[in-house]
Protein backbone atom coordinates (compact mmCIF):
# COMPACT_ATOMS: atom_id res chain seq x y z
CA UNK A 1 0.00 0.00 0.00
CA UNK A 2 1.17 3.13 -1.38
CA UNK A 3 1.72 6.86 1.40
CA UNK A 4 -0.31 8.99 0.83
CA UNK A 5 0.11 11.75 3.01
CA UNK A 6 -3.46 13.10 2.49
CA UNK A 7 -4.90 10.33 3.17
CA UNK A 8 -5.12 8.19 6.21
CA UNK A 9 -5.38 4.38 5.82
CA UNK A 10 -8.57 2.82 8.05
CA UNK A 11 -6.97 -0.72 9.54
CA UNK A 12 -10.09 -2.47 11.10
CA UNK A 13 -9.57 -4.69 13.70
CA UNK A 14 -13.27 -5.05 14.60
CA UNK A 15 -13.17 -8.97 13.76
CA UNK A 16 -9.48 -9.60 15.94
CA UNK A 17 -8.77 -7.01 18.83
CA UNK A 18 -12.72 -5.99 18.70
CA UNK A 19 -13.43 -9.83 19.24
CA UNK A 20 -11.16 -10.06 22.31
CA UNK A 21 -13.58 -7.82 24.14
CA UNK A 22 -14.91 -10.10 26.97
CA UNK A 23 -18.73 -11.46 25.40
CA UNK A 24 -17.98 -10.48 21.68
CA UNK A 25 -17.04 -13.76 20.20
CA UNK A 26 -18.89 -14.23 16.48
CA UNK A 27 -19.36 -17.68 14.86
CA UNK A 28 -17.90 -17.65 11.04
CA UNK A 29 -21.25 -16.61 9.58
CA UNK A 30 -21.54 -13.49 11.29
CA UNK A 31 -18.00 -12.80 10.79
CA UNK A 32 -18.45 -12.16 7.07
CA UNK A 33 -21.61 -10.46 7.18
CA UNK A 34 -19.63 -7.68 9.14
CA UNK A 35 -16.71 -8.32 6.99
CA UNK A 36 -18.78 -7.69 4.15
CA UNK A 37 -20.37 -4.55 5.67
CA UNK A 38 -16.36 -3.53 6.32
CA UNK A 39 -15.77 -3.87 2.54
CA UNK A 40 -19.30 -1.71 1.99
CA UNK A 41 -17.79 0.95 4.42
CA UNK A 42 -14.66 0.86 1.96
CA UNK A 43 -12.40 -0.23 5.00
CA UNK A 44 -8.70 -0.14 4.13
CA UNK A 45 -7.50 -3.22 5.70
CA UNK A 46 -9.70 -6.00 7.56
CA UNK A 47 -8.00 -7.55 10.29
CA UNK A 48 -10.19 -11.06 9.90
CA UNK A 49 -9.02 -12.77 12.96
CA UNK A 50 -5.89 -13.90 14.26
CA UNK A 51 -5.45 -17.24 12.03
CA UNK A 52 -3.19 -19.83 15.08
CA UNK A 53 -5.96 -19.26 17.53
CA UNK A 54 -7.98 -22.23 16.31
CA UNK A 55 -9.52 -24.07 13.45
CA UNK A 56 -12.63 -21.74 13.92
CA UNK A 57 -9.96 -18.74 13.34
CA UNK A 58 -8.42 -20.08 10.28
CA UNK A 59 -11.59 -20.73 8.56
CA UNK A 60 -13.37 -17.40 9.42
CA UNK A 61 -10.36 -15.86 8.07
CA UNK A 62 -10.37 -18.32 4.70
CA UNK A 63 -13.88 -17.63 3.93
CA UNK A 64 -13.45 -13.86 4.37
CA UNK A 65 -10.43 -13.65 2.29
CA UNK A 66 -12.64 -15.45 -0.74
CA UNK A 67 -15.95 -13.45 -0.17
CA UNK A 68 -13.85 -9.51 0.12
CA UNK A 69 -12.60 -8.71 -2.99
CA UNK A 70 -11.96 -4.85 -2.37
CA UNK A 71 -10.40 -4.42 0.73
CA UNK A 72 -6.66 -5.88 1.90
CA UNK A 73 -7.44 -8.71 4.12
CA UNK A 74 -4.97 -9.46 7.30
CA UNK A 75 -3.76 -12.06 9.29
CA UNK A 76 -2.42 -11.89 12.61
CA UNK A 77 0.97 -13.80 13.77
CA UNK A 78 3.07 -14.13 16.62
CA UNK A 79 6.77 -13.53 15.57
CA UNK A 80 6.30 -17.04 15.23
CA UNK A 81 6.63 -19.47 11.78
CA UNK A 82 4.18 -21.59 12.97
CA UNK A 83 1.61 -18.65 13.55
CA UNK A 84 3.00 -17.08 10.70
CA UNK A 85 2.91 -20.05 8.38
CA UNK A 86 -1.35 -20.33 9.66
CA UNK A 87 -1.41 -16.45 8.91
CA UNK A 88 -0.01 -16.32 5.26
CA UNK A 89 -2.15 -19.93 4.43
CA UNK A 90 -5.29 -17.87 5.48
CA UNK A 91 -4.87 -15.40 3.42
CA UNK A 92 -3.54 -17.23 0.18
CA UNK A 93 -7.23 -17.10 -1.59
CA UNK A 94 -7.64 -13.38 -0.70
CA UNK A 95 -7.52 -10.25 -3.86
CA UNK A 96 -4.80 -8.35 -1.56
CA UNK A 97 -3.24 -10.09 1.43
CA UNK A 98 -1.42 -8.54 4.35
CA UNK A 99 0.50 -10.58 7.49
CA UNK A 100 0.53 -8.81 10.57
CA UNK A 101 3.30 -9.89 12.95
CA UNK A 102 4.49 -8.60 16.20
CA UNK A 103 6.47 -9.14 19.29
CA UNK A 104 6.59 -6.69 22.56
CA UNK A 105 9.39 -4.27 23.04
CA UNK A 106 8.74 -2.83 26.05
CA UNK A 107 11.35 -3.56 29.04
CA UNK A 108 8.21 -5.31 30.92
CA UNK A 109 7.40 -7.36 28.70
CA UNK A 110 10.32 -8.76 26.81
CA UNK A 111 11.80 -9.32 30.47
CA UNK A 112 8.76 -11.15 32.50
CA UNK A 113 6.23 -11.92 29.40
CA UNK A 114 8.93 -13.51 26.97
CA UNK A 115 12.25 -13.77 28.63
CA UNK A 116 14.21 -12.68 26.19
CA UNK A 117 16.90 -10.07 25.35
CA UNK A 118 16.44 -6.78 23.05
CA UNK A 119 18.73 -8.44 20.85
CA UNK A 120 16.85 -11.73 20.95
CA UNK A 121 13.74 -9.92 20.03
CA UNK A 122 15.84 -7.79 17.08
CA UNK A 123 16.47 -11.38 16.03
CA UNK A 124 13.02 -12.88 16.06
CA UNK A 125 11.43 -9.22 14.84
CA UNK A 126 13.21 -9.82 11.70
CA UNK A 127 12.79 -13.16 11.12
CA UNK A 128 9.44 -13.17 11.45
CA UNK A 129 8.95 -10.27 8.64
CA UNK A 130 11.53 -12.42 6.03
CA UNK A 131 9.44 -15.12 6.45
CA UNK A 132 6.39 -13.54 6.56
CA UNK A 133 7.26 -12.00 3.11
CA UNK A 134 7.77 -15.20 1.42
CA UNK A 135 3.74 -15.32 1.43
CA UNK A 136 3.08 -11.90 0.74
CA UNK A 137 4.92 -8.55 0.11
CA UNK A 138 2.56 -6.48 2.07
CA UNK A 139 4.33 -7.44 5.24
CA UNK A 140 3.35 -4.82 8.85
CA UNK A 141 5.19 -5.27 11.86
CA UNK A 142 3.91 -4.13 15.48
CA UNK A 143 5.95 -3.45 18.48
CA UNK A 144 3.62 -4.88 20.97
CA UNK A 145 3.30 -2.35 24.23
CA UNK A 146 5.82 0.54 22.22
CA UNK A 147 3.71 3.22 24.13
CA UNK A 148 5.72 2.08 27.65
CA UNK A 149 9.16 1.12 25.64
CA UNK A 150 12.18 3.02 25.04
CA UNK A 151 12.41 5.00 22.09
CA UNK A 152 15.91 4.43 21.35
CA UNK A 153 14.96 0.56 21.13
CA UNK A 154 11.90 1.26 19.22
CA UNK A 155 14.22 3.08 16.30
CA UNK A 156 16.79 0.28 16.49
CA UNK A 157 14.24 -2.71 15.77
CA UNK A 158 12.35 -0.57 12.96
CA UNK A 159 15.55 0.21 11.33
CA UNK A 160 15.69 -3.81 11.36
CA UNK A 161 12.43 -4.98 10.37
CA UNK A 162 12.29 -2.05 7.74
CA UNK A 163 15.41 -3.77 5.94
CA UNK A 164 13.72 -6.93 5.77
CA UNK A 165 11.09 -5.77 4.59
CA UNK A 166 8.23 -4.46 6.56
CA UNK A 167 5.85 -1.89 4.74
CA UNK A 168 3.65 -0.79 7.52
CA UNK A 169 5.15 -0.16 11.15
CA UNK A 170 2.47 -0.06 14.10
CA UNK A 171 3.08 1.85 17.33
CA UNK A 172 0.52 0.32 19.56
CA UNK A 173 -0.50 1.88 23.35
CA UNK A 174 -1.29 -1.77 23.79
CA UNK A 175 -2.17 -0.68 27.00
CA UNK A 176 -3.36 3.01 27.07
CA UNK A 177 -1.11 4.50 28.92
CA UNK A 178 0.07 7.69 27.19
CA UNK A 179 -1.12 11.39 26.75
CA UNK A 180 -2.33 12.87 23.33
CA UNK A 181 0.97 14.85 23.60
CA UNK A 182 3.33 11.78 24.02
CA UNK A 183 2.27 9.93 21.83
CA UNK A 184 2.18 12.59 19.40
CA UNK A 185 5.52 13.69 20.00
CA UNK A 186 6.44 9.87 19.86
CA UNK A 187 4.92 9.85 16.11
CA UNK A 188 6.42 12.55 15.41
CA UNK A 189 10.04 11.45 16.07
CA UNK A 190 9.63 7.71 14.45
CA UNK A 191 8.20 9.39 11.62
CA UNK A 192 11.26 11.43 11.24
CA UNK A 193 13.41 8.78 11.61
CA UNK A 194 11.83 6.51 9.10
CA UNK A 195 10.96 8.87 6.77
CA UNK A 196 9.54 7.98 3.60
CA UNK A 197 11.11 4.15 4.18
CA UNK A 198 7.51 2.85 5.62
CA UNK A 199 3.95 3.76 6.71
CA UNK A 200 3.70 4.55 10.29
CA UNK A 201 0.38 3.25 11.73
CA UNK A 202 -1.17 3.66 15.09
CA UNK A 203 -2.91 1.21 17.78
CA UNK A 204 -4.55 2.73 20.83
CA UNK A 205 -6.00 1.52 23.48
CA UNK A 206 -8.87 3.34 25.78
CA UNK A 207 -8.08 2.35 29.09
CA UNK A 208 -8.01 6.10 30.13
CA UNK A 209 -10.45 6.92 27.16
CA UNK A 210 -8.23 8.74 25.48
CA UNK A 211 -7.71 6.11 22.49
CA UNK A 212 -9.31 8.43 19.91
CA UNK A 213 -7.97 11.42 20.86
CA UNK A 214 -4.44 9.60 20.96
CA UNK A 215 -5.27 8.74 17.38
CA UNK A 216 -5.73 11.84 16.01
CA UNK A 217 -2.96 13.52 17.53
CA UNK A 218 -0.64 10.66 15.94
CA UNK A 219 -2.60 11.72 12.51
CA UNK A 220 -1.75 15.22 13.21
CA UNK A 221 2.15 13.97 13.47
CA UNK A 222 2.61 11.72 10.80
CA UNK A 223 1.16 8.37 11.23
CA UNK A 224 -1.09 7.77 7.92
CA UNK A 225 -2.72 4.17 9.27
CA UNK A 226 -4.81 4.27 12.26
CA UNK A 227 -6.59 1.21 13.53
CA UNK A 228 -9.57 1.18 15.05
CA UNK A 229 -12.92 -0.99 15.83
CA UNK A 230 -16.66 0.09 15.03
CA UNK A 231 -18.14 0.89 18.16
CA UNK A 232 -14.62 1.18 19.84
CA UNK A 233 -14.91 -2.84 20.64
CA UNK A 234 -11.68 -4.58 21.99
CA UNK A 235 -9.88 -6.01 24.32
CA UNK A 236 -10.14 -4.42 28.01
CA UNK A 237 -11.91 -0.88 27.46
CA UNK A 238 -11.53 -1.28 23.71
CA UNK A 239 -9.94 0.37 21.17
CA UNK A 240 -10.53 3.68 19.17
CA UNK A 241 -13.74 3.70 17.40
CA UNK A 242 -13.84 4.10 13.81
CA UNK A 243 -16.97 6.30 13.09
CA UNK A 244 -15.40 8.75 15.60
CA UNK A 245 -11.87 9.25 13.83
CA UNK A 246 -13.59 8.72 10.29
CA UNK A 247 -16.48 11.83 11.49
CA UNK A 248 -13.36 14.03 13.23
CA UNK A 249 -11.38 14.07 10.32
CA UNK A 250 -14.00 14.73 7.60
CA UNK A 251 -15.96 17.51 9.94
CA UNK A 252 -12.66 19.65 10.92
CA UNK A 253 -10.59 19.09 7.42
CA UNK A 254 -9.64 22.67 8.14
CA UNK A 255 -7.57 21.83 11.41
CA UNK A 256 -6.21 18.57 9.73
CA UNK A 257 -5.12 20.07 6.86
CA UNK A 258 -7.62 18.34 4.47
CA UNK A 259 -6.09 14.78 5.62
CA UNK A 260 -9.08 12.31 5.09
CA UNK A 261 -10.29 8.78 4.59
CA UNK A 262 -11.18 6.52 2.04
CA UNK A 263 -14.50 5.87 4.19
CA UNK A 264 -18.28 5.88 3.26
CA UNK A 265 -19.46 7.56 5.82
CA UNK A 266 -23.11 6.94 5.46
CA UNK A 267 -22.20 2.81 6.05
CA UNK A 268 -20.97 3.99 9.60
CA UNK A 269 -24.45 3.51 11.58
CA UNK A 270 -25.52 0.47 9.68
CA UNK A 271 -22.18 -0.97 10.69
CA UNK A 272 -22.75 0.26 14.08
CA UNK A 273 -26.02 -1.65 13.88
CA UNK A 274 -24.65 -4.77 12.65
CA UNK A 275 -21.83 -5.15 15.21
CA UNK A 276 -24.13 -4.00 18.13
CA UNK A 277 -26.77 -6.91 16.98
CA UNK A 278 -24.30 -9.80 16.29
CA UNK A 279 -22.34 -8.90 19.56
CA UNK A 280 -25.33 -8.11 21.84
CA UNK A 281 -23.01 -5.33 22.66
CA UNK A 282 -24.82 -1.51 22.50
CA UNK A 283 -23.18 1.31 22.42
CA UNK A 284 -24.31 3.59 25.38
CA UNK A 285 -26.69 5.99 24.38
CA UNK A 286 -24.68 9.26 24.26
CA UNK A 287 -21.93 7.69 22.49
CA UNK A 288 -20.31 9.79 19.66
CA UNK A 289 -21.65 9.79 16.34
CA UNK A 290 -23.55 6.09 16.70
CA UNK A 291 -25.36 6.09 20.34
CA UNK A 292 -29.09 6.98 20.39
CA UNK A 293 -29.25 9.69 21.29
CA UNK A 294 -25.96 11.24 18.87
CA UNK A 295 -28.50 13.46 17.17
CA UNK A 296 -31.48 13.68 19.18
CA UNK A 297 -32.44 17.00 20.62
CA UNK A 298 -34.61 17.16 23.87
CA UNK A 299 -34.58 20.92 25.05
CA UNK A 300 -36.94 23.46 24.16
CA UNK A 301 -34.39 25.55 23.18
CA UNK A 302 -32.10 23.02 21.15
CA UNK A 303 -35.11 22.35 19.36
CA UNK A 304 -36.72 25.09 18.21
CA UNK A 305 -32.93 26.16 17.06
CA UNK A 306 -32.50 23.05 14.97
CA UNK A 307 -35.67 23.72 12.94
CA UNK A 308 -34.56 27.23 12.44
CA UNK A 309 -31.42 26.15 11.03
CA UNK A 310 -29.93 22.38 11.67
CA UNK A 311 -26.42 23.83 12.13
CA UNK A 312 -27.41 26.24 15.41
CA UNK A 313 -26.67 22.35 17.02
CA UNK A 314 -25.77 19.77 14.53
CA UNK A 315 -21.83 20.04 12.92
CA UNK A 316 -22.62 16.62 11.68
CA UNK A 317 -25.41 15.84 9.07
CA UNK A 318 -27.54 12.83 10.55
CA UNK A 319 -27.92 11.57 6.92
CA UNK A 320 -23.84 11.95 6.47
CA UNK A 321 -23.49 8.82 8.99
CA UNK A 322 -26.62 7.16 7.64
CA UNK A 323 -29.61 7.70 10.32
CA UNK A 324 -31.88 8.48 7.98
CA UNK A 325 -34.75 10.10 9.97
CA UNK A 326 -37.57 10.27 7.50
CA UNK A 327 -36.72 6.72 6.55
CA UNK A 328 -37.11 5.27 10.66
CA UNK A 329 -40.95 4.39 10.54
CA UNK A 330 -41.82 2.17 7.89
CA UNK A 331 -44.40 -0.40 7.88
CA UNK A 332 -47.12 -1.45 9.69
CA UNK A 333 -50.18 -4.04 9.91
CA UNK A 334 -51.33 -3.27 5.99
CA UNK A 335 -48.27 -3.21 4.22
CA UNK A 336 -47.96 -6.03 1.60
CA UNK A 337 -45.46 -7.91 0.50
CA UNK A 338 -44.48 -5.69 -2.07
CA UNK A 339 -43.87 -2.81 0.38
CA UNK A 340 -42.00 -5.18 2.14
CA UNK A 341 -39.82 -6.11 -0.12
CA UNK A 342 -39.11 -2.62 -1.44
CA UNK A 343 -38.50 -1.75 1.98
CA UNK A 344 -35.53 -4.94 2.25
CA UNK A 345 -34.30 -3.52 -1.50
CA UNK A 346 -33.56 0.27 0.19
CA UNK A 347 -31.93 -1.57 3.42
CA UNK A 348 -29.52 -3.24 0.66
CA UNK A 349 -30.91 -6.76 1.93
CA UNK A 350 -31.50 -9.41 -0.43
CA UNK A 351 -33.55 -12.64 0.28
CA UNK A 352 -34.27 -15.77 -1.85
CA UNK A 353 -38.06 -16.04 -2.48
CA UNK A 354 -38.35 -18.61 0.57
CA UNK A 355 -36.70 -16.58 2.69
CA UNK A 356 -38.63 -13.40 1.90
CA UNK A 357 -41.84 -15.53 2.29
CA UNK A 358 -40.46 -16.79 5.77
CA UNK A 359 -39.47 -13.19 6.80
CA UNK A 360 -42.93 -12.16 5.31
CA UNK A 361 -44.41 -13.90 7.26
CA UNK A 362 -42.61 -13.17 10.38
CA UNK A 363 -43.39 -9.54 9.78
CA UNK A 364 -46.86 -10.14 9.72
CA UNK A 365 -47.20 -11.63 12.71
CA UNK A 366 -44.96 -8.52 14.52
CA UNK A 367 -47.14 -6.10 12.66
CA UNK A 368 -50.23 -7.40 14.37
CA UNK A 369 -48.42 -6.67 17.98
CA UNK A 370 -46.96 -4.03 17.43
CA UNK A 371 -48.02 -1.00 15.71
CA UNK A 372 -45.07 0.98 14.27
CA UNK A 373 -42.47 -1.42 12.56
CA UNK A 374 -38.85 0.19 12.26
CA UNK A 375 -35.21 -0.55 10.40
CA UNK A 376 -34.21 -2.12 13.30
CA UNK A 377 -37.49 -4.27 13.89
CA UNK A 378 -36.78 -5.80 10.16
CA UNK A 379 -33.28 -6.21 10.87
CA UNK A 380 -33.81 -8.24 14.12
CA UNK A 381 -36.71 -10.59 12.30
CA UNK A 382 -34.98 -11.07 9.11
CA UNK A 383 -31.50 -11.86 10.63
CA UNK A 384 -32.11 -15.61 10.67
CA UNK A 385 -32.60 -15.47 6.68
CA UNK A 386 -29.05 -13.11 6.92
CA UNK A 387 -27.07 -16.12 8.84
CA UNK A 388 -28.14 -18.86 6.43
CA UNK A 389 -27.46 -21.46 9.10
CA UNK A 390 -29.80 -24.09 9.00
CA UNK A 391 -32.78 -24.01 11.31
CA UNK A 392 -32.45 -27.60 12.29
CA UNK A 393 -34.88 -27.23 15.37
CA UNK A 394 -37.71 -24.36 15.35
CA UNK A 395 -39.70 -23.18 17.88
CA UNK A 396 -43.42 -23.85 17.48
CA UNK A 397 -44.97 -23.09 21.16
CA UNK A 398 -44.33 -22.03 24.56
CA UNK A 399 -46.15 -22.21 27.70
CA UNK A 400 -44.87 -21.50 31.13
CA UNK A 401 -46.26 -21.28 34.58
CA UNK A 402 -45.66 -20.45 38.32
CA UNK A 403 -42.94 -18.20 37.82
CA UNK A 404 -43.23 -16.67 41.32
CA UNK A 405 -44.52 -18.58 44.01
CA UNK A 406 -44.45 -22.71 42.73
CA UNK A 407 -42.03 -24.44 40.13
CA UNK A 408 -40.86 -22.93 37.60
CA UNK A 409 -41.97 -24.82 34.38
CA UNK A 410 -41.98 -24.98 30.76
CA UNK A 411 -43.57 -27.11 28.04
CA UNK A 412 -42.02 -26.52 24.78
CA UNK A 413 -43.18 -27.62 21.32
CA UNK A 414 -40.24 -27.61 18.15
CA UNK A 415 -40.45 -28.54 15.01
CA UNK A 416 -37.60 -31.13 13.66
CA UNK A 417 -37.57 -32.44 10.59
CA UNK A 418 -40.95 -31.76 9.93
CA UNK A 419 -42.37 -33.20 13.31
CA UNK A 420 -43.77 -32.00 16.25
CA UNK A 421 -41.67 -32.83 19.28
CA UNK A 422 -43.36 -31.49 22.54
CA UNK A 423 -41.49 -31.68 26.55
CA UNK A 424 -41.84 -30.09 30.09
CA UNK A 425 -39.48 -29.89 32.49
CA UNK A 426 -38.99 -27.66 35.83
CA UNK A 427 -35.72 -24.95 36.08
CA UNK A 428 -34.77 -23.31 38.76
CA UNK A 429 -36.12 -20.19 37.15
CA UNK A 430 -37.92 -19.70 34.07
CA UNK A 431 -35.25 -19.58 32.07
CA UNK A 432 -33.24 -22.08 33.57
CA UNK A 433 -36.80 -24.73 32.80
CA UNK A 434 -36.71 -23.02 29.32
CA UNK A 435 -33.06 -24.03 28.49
CA UNK A 436 -33.02 -27.50 30.17
CA UNK A 437 -36.73 -28.30 28.34
CA UNK A 438 -35.12 -27.61 24.99
CA UNK A 439 -31.97 -30.06 26.32
CA UNK A 440 -34.63 -32.65 26.67
CA UNK A 441 -35.84 -32.41 23.71
CA UNK A 442 -32.63 -32.19 21.35
CA UNK A 443 -30.43 -34.44 23.94
CA UNK A 444 -27.99 -32.29 23.96
CA UNK A 445 -27.04 -30.73 27.53
CA UNK A 446 -25.72 -27.04 27.06
CA UNK A 447 -24.31 -24.73 29.91
CA UNK A 448 -25.16 -20.77 29.54
CA UNK A 449 -22.20 -18.94 29.49
CA UNK A 450 -23.36 -15.35 28.57
CA UNK A 451 -27.22 -14.11 28.70
CA UNK A 452 -28.09 -10.55 27.51
CA UNK A 453 -31.23 -8.97 26.91
CA UNK A 454 -31.89 -5.53 24.74
CA UNK A 455 -34.93 -4.02 23.58
CA UNK A 456 -34.53 -3.27 19.93
CA UNK A 457 -36.72 -0.20 19.64
CA UNK A 458 -38.74 2.24 21.62
CA UNK A 459 -41.50 1.61 23.56
CA UNK A 460 -43.95 -0.82 25.68
CA UNK A 461 -44.21 -2.86 22.53
CA UNK A 462 -40.42 -2.85 21.57
CA UNK A 463 -38.94 -6.08 20.53
CA UNK A 464 -36.80 -7.95 22.83
CA UNK A 465 -33.44 -9.15 21.74
CA UNK A 466 -31.64 -12.14 23.35
CA UNK A 467 -28.72 -13.01 22.78
CA UNK A 468 -27.24 -16.30 24.73
CA UNK A 469 -23.80 -18.00 24.50
CA UNK A 470 -23.35 -21.37 24.88
CA UNK A 471 -21.41 -24.12 25.18
CA UNK A 472 -22.79 -27.31 23.66
CA UNK A 473 -20.71 -30.76 25.04
CA UNK A 474 -17.25 -29.75 24.18
CA UNK A 475 -18.22 -26.92 21.92
CA UNK A 476 -15.19 -24.49 21.86
CA UNK A 477 -15.69 -21.86 22.13
CA UNK A 478 -19.17 -21.13 22.98
CA UNK A 479 -21.84 -20.64 20.73
CA UNK A 480 -23.52 -17.66 20.14
CA UNK A 481 -27.60 -17.61 19.57
CA UNK A 482 -29.81 -14.51 19.20
CA UNK A 483 -33.94 -14.77 19.48
CA UNK A 484 -36.43 -11.70 18.78
CA UNK A 485 -39.49 -11.28 20.16
CA UNK A 486 -41.72 -8.95 21.53
CA UNK A 487 -42.13 -11.25 24.34
CA UNK A 488 -38.40 -11.63 26.60
CA UNK A 489 -39.42 -15.29 27.36
CA UNK A 490 -40.01 -16.47 24.00
CA UNK A 491 -37.04 -14.81 22.71
CA UNK A 492 -34.66 -16.59 25.41
CA UNK A 493 -36.19 -19.71 23.85
CA UNK A 494 -35.66 -18.52 20.11
CA UNK A 495 -31.62 -17.44 21.08
CA UNK A 496 -31.02 -20.65 22.58
CA UNK A 497 -32.45 -23.01 19.83
CA UNK A 498 -30.24 -20.84 17.69
CA UNK A 499 -27.49 -21.48 19.19
CA UNK A 500 -27.99 -24.97 19.56
CA UNK A 501 -28.93 -24.61 15.32
CA UNK A 502 -24.98 -23.43 15.16
CA UNK A 503 -23.30 -25.97 16.89
CA UNK A 504 -25.64 -28.61 15.00
CA UNK A 505 -24.09 -26.57 11.46
CA UNK A 506 -20.86 -26.20 13.07
CA UNK A 507 -20.44 -29.75 13.64
CA UNK A 508 -21.52 -31.22 10.95
CA UNK A 509 -19.59 -29.11 8.97
CA UNK A 510 -16.39 -29.78 10.80
CA UNK A 511 -17.09 -33.58 10.15
CA UNK A 512 -17.74 -33.47 6.69
CA UNK A 513 -14.41 -31.18 6.05
CA UNK A 514 -12.75 -33.90 7.91
CA UNK A 515 -14.38 -36.68 5.76
CA UNK A 516 -13.24 -34.18 2.71
CA UNK A 517 -16.78 -34.24 1.77
CA UNK A 518 -16.73 -30.16 1.42
O1 LIG B 1 -2.78 -3.81 21.48
C1 LIG B 1 -1.86 -4.36 20.83
O2 LIG B 1 -0.66 -4.15 21.04
C2 LIG B 1 -2.25 -5.29 19.78
C3 LIG B 1 -1.17 -5.77 18.87
C4 LIG B 1 -1.31 -7.21 18.54
C5 LIG B 1 -1.13 -4.91 17.66
O3 LIG B 1 -3.42 -5.58 19.62
ZN1 LIG C 1 -4.75 -4.10 20.64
Amino acid sequence: MQKNNDRVIIFDTTLRDGEQSPGASMNMEEKIQIALQLEKLKVDVIEAGFAAASPGDFEAIENIAKEVKNSTICSLARAIDSDIKSAGDSIAKANLQRIHTFIATSPIHMEYKLKMTPDEVIKRAVRAVEYAKTFTKDVEFSCEDAGRSDVSFLKEILDAVINAGATTLNIPDTVGYRMPAEMGSLIKELNDFVKQRAIISVHCHNDLGLAVANSMSCIENGARQVECTINGLGERAGNAAMEEIVMILKTRKDYFGGVDTNINTKELFPASRLVANITGIIPQPNKAIVGKNAFAHESGIHQDGVLKNSQTYEIIKPSDVGVEEANTIVLGKHSGRAAFRDKLDSMGIKLSDDELNDAFARFKLLSDKKKEIYDEDIRAIISDEITKIPQTYELVNLQLSDCMNGFPSAAISVKVDDEIKIEAGLGKGTIDAVFKTIDRISSIEGYLADYQVNSVTKGKDALAKVTVKVVFEDSKPAVIGHGVSIDTMVASAKAYIGALNSYIYMKDTLSNKNKGTI
